[in-house]
């Protein structure tokens, strides 16, 4: 049955609390607000990349400088940042280690197109994290994506993906596909220039749909099914308990390599989701944290991967649309080696869940105490609220409950008490240095901006 909105605040009260902080936000940015003016003259639309006019905020804030979990705005608020970067600052901005590392580097050859050590003390530290012997880098973790979709093409001479509903994995064109109300493939919504029809390319299964993807994959054509181990990009939707067995179960019996992206559930823990659940991919996808902000992405692969496409290799590969001319660069490698042997430690993450669970039983005292019918999730050091009672367990159930006139309200309330969440999502992110204050502050702002709904 398909779910539908039901909107859980009144609409004249959200409308008058959006007016006003939107008000708010033009008296506090006056700094903000010039530089959008002026960069409207050569910017298109203003900024330096297009989604970033959907922030929020009636212009984008622009940043003056930005430091462990805060940063400043130009008109000289601070914030504290849960937003990190969508989790490219998930290591906090400017960790000391990778800054020295990189400085370092920079000083030693950025790029080079030849490999240094650091890329071996990477490869052996994700093999340790990940369980997978062999790994390549790239530059961003769309890339890391893409090429382990053409290598298991590759690998397995067949053309199709699967990929779950509402899933995300960067722009990558395979990806772009969603299941309309008759479940046929469709492009997904906002999908700019599809180079195809994604249905040509792509299959598409509910999340937690075991049955959908056993349809999916029997007539052993797939490729690869690319999957996040739980869905972050319509919000947090947790695998049931079982899924991850099955899906490897399918996956192995017919023949198709499982990818596993954990970009951003490496939140769970320092191996990811497949760290922690012991889960078994073929091949393994991440980018963002991994450079302290460097950018920086890689994938690995296990044996028999590795075996099959060295075996189905054509001679010469690099112009054959896996690479990259920065692709493992030495920078990138410096970036990697000090964020994870010096910063996202075990021990980081053994501070940072905590604080993503002192930030989730805040909000849930928000949400019981003023009985909202909304409710929160947690992976990791990530946490997440949703204006729905109970857990969805797909990713169109979720998007179902979506309210963007109230989530846009709530991230601008937040930003106007100087607290800043992941845009699109309800989200905070911890780093390593966030604080137990930060987290309060967090607490306090929300039951402010939810007051004001109820008033
Ligand atoms: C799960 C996942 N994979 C891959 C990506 C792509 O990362 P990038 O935009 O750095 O290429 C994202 C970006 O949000 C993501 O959430």
């Amino acid at each position: 049955m398909t779910a539908t909105f039901q909107p859980t605040v009144d609409r004249d009260r959200l409308s008058r609390a959006l007016d006003a902080e939107r008000a708010r936000f033009r008296d506090e940015h006056p700094r903000s607000l010039a530089l959008y003016e002026r960069a409207k003259g050569s910017l298109l639309d203003g900024v330096p990349m297009n989604w970033m006019v959907e922030w929020a905020s009636p212009f984008p804030l622009f940043v003056d400088e930005a430091s462990g979990a805060r940063f400043r705005c130009v008109d000289g608020h601070e914030y504290t940042d849960f937003c990190l970067g969508d989790t490219g600052a998930m290591a906090g901005h400017g960790p000391s280690a990778t800054i020295a590392a990189v400085e370092r580097q920079m000083r030693r050859g950025i790029t080079h197109m030849l490999p240094t050590e650091d890329a071996i003390w990477a490869g052996e530290e994700l093999g340790r994290r990940f369980g997978l012997p062999y790994w390549q880098f790239t530059i961003t973790a769309t890339d890391a994506n893409r090429f382990s979709i053409r290598l298991a093409r590759q690998a397995t001479g067949r053309s199709k993906v699967v990929v779950h509903d509402h899933c995300y994995h960067g722009s990558v064109d395979e990806t772009f596909a969603t299941l309309d109300a008759d479940g046929q493939v469709v492009p997904s919504e906002g999908s700019v220039g599809p180079p195809v029809p994604p249905s040509e390319t792509t299959r598409v299964v509910p999340f937690n749909d075991v049955d959908a993807l056993e349809r999916a994959l029997s007539d052993r054509d797939v490729a690869a099914v690319l999957v996040e181990p739980a869905l972050t990009n319509v919000g947090i939707v947790l695998p049931e308990p079982g899924y991850h067995e099955a899906l490897r179960d399918i996956t192995r019996r017919t023949g198709t390599i499982l990818i596993i992206d954990e970009t951003h559930t490496i939140c769970a823990g320092p191996g990811g989701m497949t760290g922690r659940d012991g889960l078994e991919p073929d091949m393994l996808v991440i980018g963002k944290t991994i450079g302290g902000g460097i950018p920086a992405g890689t994938y690995g692969m296990s044996e028999e991967v590795a075996d099959r496409i060295r075996a189905t290799m054509p001679e010469r590969t690099d112009v054959g649309g896996v690479g990259g001319t920065l692709a493992g660069y030495a920078l990138s490698l410096a970036a990697i080696r000090a964020t994870l042997g010096e910063v996202l430690t075990a021990e980081a993450f053994e501070r940072m869940i905590p604080l993503a669970e002192a930030w989730e039983a805040g909000v849930n005292s928000v949400i019981s105490s003023r009985r909202m019918p909304w409710h929160v999730t947690r992976l990791g050091a990530r946490a997440e609220y949703h204006f729905v009672a109970t857990p969805p367990r797909d990713g169109a159930e979720q998007a179902a409950h979506a309210d963007a006139l109230l989530e846009k309200y709530l991230h601008l309330a937040a930003m106007n008490r100087r607290v800043l969440m992941t845009p699109f999502h309800n989200m905070a992110l911890m780093s390593p240095v966030t604080t137990a204050a930060d987290v309060d502050r967090h607490t306090e702002a929300f039951a402010e901006s939810v007051d004001a709904l109820l008033a």
